[in-house]
């Protein structure tokens, strides 16, 4: 088994499509990881304690070099004698650090544009003479120093792609890893495998036995309890924990009240076939007193989240385990903190992780390094029922955030109801794989209708469907007309409560895919 893997590392600069970059390595069997822009060579030394670092990726980034406070990189590093590449923001600071000319673009580019190849080499080796790529910027690298030499330009960025003569150093103007770029593969593969060197060493087999060690080389012979949501990231790391521990692991699942329809039942059937312990703790009632009159949904969210901590708290104090197993992974790793600048958009209550004052040596994280469709993928090596591998994301907070203003039970029961439908009905027309999520919001809007020869006032639940890769955007969905209204037939006819139903047509951004 290869213990140290060959390593891109990409420096973050807060762009968006940072993760993107990261993802595309490794879908050519290359490790990466997103490291903090200010990563000093000395730190990025350290690494190849654990990794081969062979590359670095400056990624892009909102800023203008030219701001006061302009994230910029450990000059060193550039001298490490490692291979670098600058994408957009990461492209003009480079040139900016070597003495190039920065200049405001006289108009912004943005979208799709076409960039002439001036010389077909390095990272742009095997390109076409004109290529179509994506770019979005407001400077532009303007002159370069001598040992620099210009590899591509479009009609309003003179130096859209360079390289130095002698060593290798690349910065392209424009984002090899989204898809609009036609050969951003072709480019990114250049880098990895020519340019860096890389050999393909991280593969999905050896780091499930990676996993399954590390877990027992950190609990040894104790005990350790899990929270199992039931969601993906908990199950797989269930699983896992299952094979290095057996019955010396406690899963405990605790139903808020606001899952899904039958799914604590799956739950429970899924998992007591597993050699370990299984705990269900049925809180509905603790969990709708707390949250009688809250209405605004981050202050939801954190009584949620509080009142779920403390009720793990008594059930691990039950089950005498010095260890704590969670299913954090990667993205929910760098979001709770690692990433500088980031906003809170939402409290995501099972992503921040339960309270470090929790009395346990230690918190076991096997899952950190892995990004949602590698957990997928280890899912489907560990033979998980295909409910659990298809899962749909969902919330910590279940459908109280899809209930808008404040819950009672009758909204719960209708909502459950509402979303049975949706599922059932997307699922029969054979559109869910194309979907990231589909779901029903109970909205605390009522409309009048009829029903019968009577006159109706009541409900109206909006429906919603997203496509979406990473949930960091997303597209409603155009799911057929036909199914929208059988949906829509169903809801009204089979709750009395609903007067209406709605479709959400709006793109993340500007909304986000739950509507709390
Ligand atoms: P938004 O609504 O922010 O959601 O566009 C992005 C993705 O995250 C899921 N989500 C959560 N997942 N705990 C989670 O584990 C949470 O508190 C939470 N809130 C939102 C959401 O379903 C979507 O897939």
């Amino acid at each position: 088994m290869q213990t140290k893997y060959d390593t891109i590392l990409v420096l973050d600069f807060g762009g968006q499509y940072c993760h993107l970059i990261g993802r595309r390595i490794r879908e050519h069997g290359v490790y990466s990881e997103i490291v903090p822009h200010d990563i000093t060579a000395a730190e990025s030394e350290a690494l190849n304690e654990k990794i081969n670092v062979k590359g670095l990726i400056l990624s892009g980034g909102p800023s203008s070099v030219y701001e006061p406070n302009a994230p910029r990189i450990d000059p060193a590093v550039l001298e490490l004698n490692l291979p670098v590449l600058g994408l957009c923001y990461g492209h003009q600071l480079i040139a900016q650090i070597v003495q190039g000319k920065v200049s405001r673009a006289a108009c912004r580019e943005y979208g799709i544009a076409e960039v002439k190849i001036d010389k077909s080499v390095g990272v742009l080796k095997g390109v076409s003479a004109a290529e179509t790529v994506w770019m979005s910027h407001g400077d532009t690298v303007s002159a370069l120093p001598a040992d620099f030499e210009v590899l591509a330009h479009t009609e309003s960025c003179p130096v859209a792609a360079y390289r130095n003569k002698q060593k290798p150093i690349y910065g392209l103007q424009w984002h090899p890893e989204v898809v609009h770029t036609k050969n951003g593969v072709l480019m990114l593969r250049n880098y990895i495998f020519e340019v860096c060197k890389c050999e393909a060493n991280w593969k999905m087999e050896d780091i499930i036995e990676k996993m399954v060690k590390e877990i027992k080389a950190d609990v040894g012979e104790a005990k350790a309890i899990i929270g199992l949501s039931g969601g993906i990231d908990s199950s797989v790391a269930t699983a896992l924990a299952a094979e290095a521990l057996g019955d010396r692991l406690t899963a405990v699942f605790v139903d808020h009240g606001f899952m899904r329809e039958g799914e604590p039942e799956a739950i429970r059937e899924i998992f007591s076939k597993f050699n370990i312990n299984f705990v269900m703790v049925s809180a509905q009632q603790r969990f709708m007193d707390k949250l009688r009159g809250v209405v605004e949904p981050e202050r939801k969210r954190k009584v949620i989240g509080e009142e779920f901590i403390r009720v793990f708290e008594e059930a691990a104090e039950k089950s005498s385990a010095e260890y704590l197993l969670q299913g954090t992974i990667y993205p929910d790793r760098i979001e709770s903190g690692f990433r500088k600048n980031s906003e809170v958009i939402k409290s995501h209550h099972n992503v921040a992780g339960l309270p470090s004052k929790m009395n346990f040596k230690k918190i076991v994280e096997p899952l950190r390094d892995l990004y949602k469709d590698e957990v997928r993928k280890v899912a489907v090596m560990l033979n998980l029922p295909r409910e659990i591998v298809n899962r749909q994301p969902f919330p910590g907070p279940g459908l109280a955030v899809r209930i808008i203003g404040e819950l009672t039970e009758e909204k719960v029961a209708i909502t459950k109801k509402a979303d049975a439908i949706v599922r059932q009905e997307i699922e029969k027309s054979c559109i869910a794989e194309k979907l990231w999520q589909y779901f029903a919001v109970l909205t605390d809007t009522k409309a009048t209708g009829v029903k019968g020869d009577s006159r109706a006032y009541g409900y109206v639940v909006a429906v919603r469907a997203a496509e979406s890769r990473e949930a960091m955007t997303a597209n409603y969905a155009q799911i057929p007309y036909a199914v929208l209204e059988k949906i829509s037939t169903r809801i009204t006819n089979e709750i009395p409560q609903v007067t209406r139903v709605v479709y959400d047509i709006t793109h993340k951004p500007p909304a986000t895919i739950e509507w709390e």
